[in-house]
C-alpha cells in the first residue's frame, strides 16, 4: 500500500478535488448559477423571465449564439431545423437492429454517434465552416431519433415529422398523433413540454456538459461529443433521476404508505437509498427550475383535469423533507427532476423516455459549450491528473514462480 505521507514526493504538486466540487475546468459565458441564492441565468437572462416569455427554440439560439435572435435570425434557424428534420434513409435502418427492450437512451446515443458517418469533413477545425447547419441538424434530429426510438420500443410504426408543425408540436406529433386524436396538440401540452425543454437547456459544467467539452477538446466532431453527453446524462444521479423519481413515487403509492418510511430509510443510510429528485451539487437552496416546474405541473394537471396521486405523494414528501433536520442541515431541496416526471406522465410519456426528454432539452447547452471550444482562439485538450495510489515499482515475476 502507498504511504500517504509520501504522496507529494511520489506525485508532485497535484490538487485532488474529488468529484471536481471546487474546480473550474473552463471559462464560459453561457450560464450563470448562484447555488447559495438559487439563481440561474442563461446568457444573463433570468430563467424565470425566459420560462415566462421565451420558447425552447428561441432560448436555444440565445444559448448557442449569445444574444436573443432577431425575427430574421429566428426564422432562419426555424427553417434550418425544418430542412434538417429527416434522418438519412440509411440511418433509419439502424433502428431495426435494436431489441424492442432497448433503453431509448442507448438508442439515442448510438444513433447520434452514427450520424457522424453521414456528414463527412467533421473533424477538427473543419467543423467551424458547417457549424450552423450541424448544430441545427443535431437539435432537429435528436427529436426525430427520440420519437422513432419511442415508436420502436412500443412496436409501433414510425411517424415522420411534418413541416407545418413547430419544434415541440412536431415531436408530439411523431410520438402520438395516431394514438390520441387532437389531445397531444393541445396548446397547454405543447407549452408544458416546451417549457421542460427550455428549463433543461443548459446548466453550466454538470457531468454531461463537462463530458461534451472533454470530448470536444480533442477536436472530435459535434455528433460524437453530443453522443458522449447522452451517455453521461443517462445515470440516475444525473439525467436518469427523473425516471428514478417516478419509480420511487410509484413504489410509495403501491405500498400504500406516505413516504415517511422512505425518508427514515434514506436518513438511516442503510441500503444506500437517496430521496431522488432532491439535492444538488451546486444548489444549496431551492432549484429555481423546480419552482417553475412545480407550478407548471399544477397548471397542466388542472387544464387537463387530471388527478395524479403521485403528485400528492411528491408534495407530502417535499413538505416532510423540508421540515426534517437531516435535509435542512445538508441543504437538500427539490431539484429540476422532482416534479418534471409528473408533467411527462400527464403528457403520456413512458418513464424510460424521461431522460431522453432531458437530453433533447440539454442539446442546445451542449452545442453552445462545444461551440465555445470550437471557436476558442487557444483551446487546450482536457487532461486532468490523478493522485496515484497503486504499487510503487516492482519487478516482473515469471508465471511459473507466481504460486
Ligand atoms: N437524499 C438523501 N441524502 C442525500 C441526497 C438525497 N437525495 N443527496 C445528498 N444527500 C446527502 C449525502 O448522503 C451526504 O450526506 P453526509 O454528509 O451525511 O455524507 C450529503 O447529503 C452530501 O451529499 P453528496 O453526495 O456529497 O452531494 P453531491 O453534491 O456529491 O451529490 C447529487 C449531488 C448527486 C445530486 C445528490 O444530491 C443526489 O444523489 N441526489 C439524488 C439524485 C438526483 O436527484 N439527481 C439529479 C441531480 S440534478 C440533475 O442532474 C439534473
Amino acid at each position: 500500500a502507498i504511504d500517504i505521507s509520501r504522496l507529494r514526493e511520489l506525485t508532485g504538486y497535484i490538487t485532488l478535488d474529488d468529484g471536481y466540487a471546487n474546480t473550474g475546468s473552463c471559462t464560459s459565458a453561457i450560464t450563470f448559477i448562484d447555488g447559495e441564492k438559487g439563481i440561474l441565468r442563461y446568457r444573463g437572462y433570468p430563467i424565470e423571465e425566459l420560462a415566462e416569455k421565451s420558447t425552447f427554440i428561441e432560448t436555444a439560439w440565445l444559448l448557442i449564439y449569445g444574444e436573443l435572435p432577431t425575427r430574421a435570425q429566428l426564422q432562419r434557424f426555424s427553417d434550418l431545423l425544418t430542412e434538417n428534420q429527416d434522418l438519412h434513409e440509411d440511418l433509419k435502418h439502424h433502428f431495426e437492429g435494436f431489441p424492442a427492450t432497448a433503453h431509448p437512451m442507448a438508442i439515442l446515443s448510438s444513433m447520434i454517434n452514427a450520424s457522424s458517418c453521414f456528414y463527412p469533413g467533421l473533424m477538427g477545425p473543419a467543423n467551424r465552416e458547417r457549424f450552423d447547419v450541424h448544430a441545427a441538424r443535431l437539435i432537429s434530429q435528436v427529436r426525430t431519433i427520440a420519437a422513432f426510438a419511442y415508436r420502436k420500443s412500443r412496436g409501433l410504426p414510425i411517424i415522420y415529422p411534418r413541416k407545418k408543425y413547430k419544434y415541440t408540436a412536431n415531436f408530439l406529433h411523431m410520438l402520438f398523433s395516431d394514438v390520441y386524436e387532437d389531445y397531444p396538440l393541445r396548446p397547454e401540452v405543447v407549452r408544458a413540454l416546451d417549457l421542460i425543454f427550455l428549463l433543461h437547456a443548459d446548466h453550466e459544467q454538470n457531468c454531461s456538459t463537462s463530458t461534451v467539452r472533454m470530448v470536444a477538446s480533442s477536436q472530435a466532431n459535434l455528433f460524437a461529443s453530443a453522443a458522449a453527453g447522452v451517455c453521461a446524462l443517462w445515470g440516475p444521479l444525473h439525467g436518469g433521476a427523473n425516471q428514478a423519481v417516478i419509480e420511487m413515487l410509484e413504489e410509495i403509492h403501491a405500498s400504500g404508505g406516505d413516504g415517511r418510511e422512505l425518508i427514515e430509510a434514506v436518513k438511516s443510510k442503510k441500503g444506500g437509498r437517496r430521496l431522488m429528485g432532491f439535492g444538488h451539487r451546486v444548489y444549496k437552496n431551492y432549484d429555481p427550475r423546480a419552482r417553475i416546474i412545480k407550478k407548471a405541473c399544477d397548471d397542466l394537471l388542472q387544464a387537463l383535469q387530471l388527478h395524479d396521486p403521485l403528485l400528492d405523494i411528491a408534495r407530502r414528501l417535499e413538505e416532510a423533507a423540508l421540515n426534517d433536520p437531516y435535509f435542512i442541515e445538508r441543504k437538500l431541496y427539490p431539484n429540476v427532476d422532482f416534479y418534471s416526471g409528473i408533467i411527462m406522465r400527464a403528457i403520456g410519456l413512458p418513464k424510460e423516455m424521461f431522460p431522453v426528454i432531458f437530453a433533447i432539452g440539454r442539446m442546445p447547452g451542449w452545442i453552445a459549450n462545444f461551440r465555445e471550444i470550437l471557436f476558442a482562439p487557444k483551446a487546450k485538450i482536457y487532461r486532468p491528473r490523478q493522485i496515484y495510489t497503486g504499487s510503487t515499482v516492482r519487478h516482473y515475476v515469471p508465471i511459473e514462480q507466481r504460486g
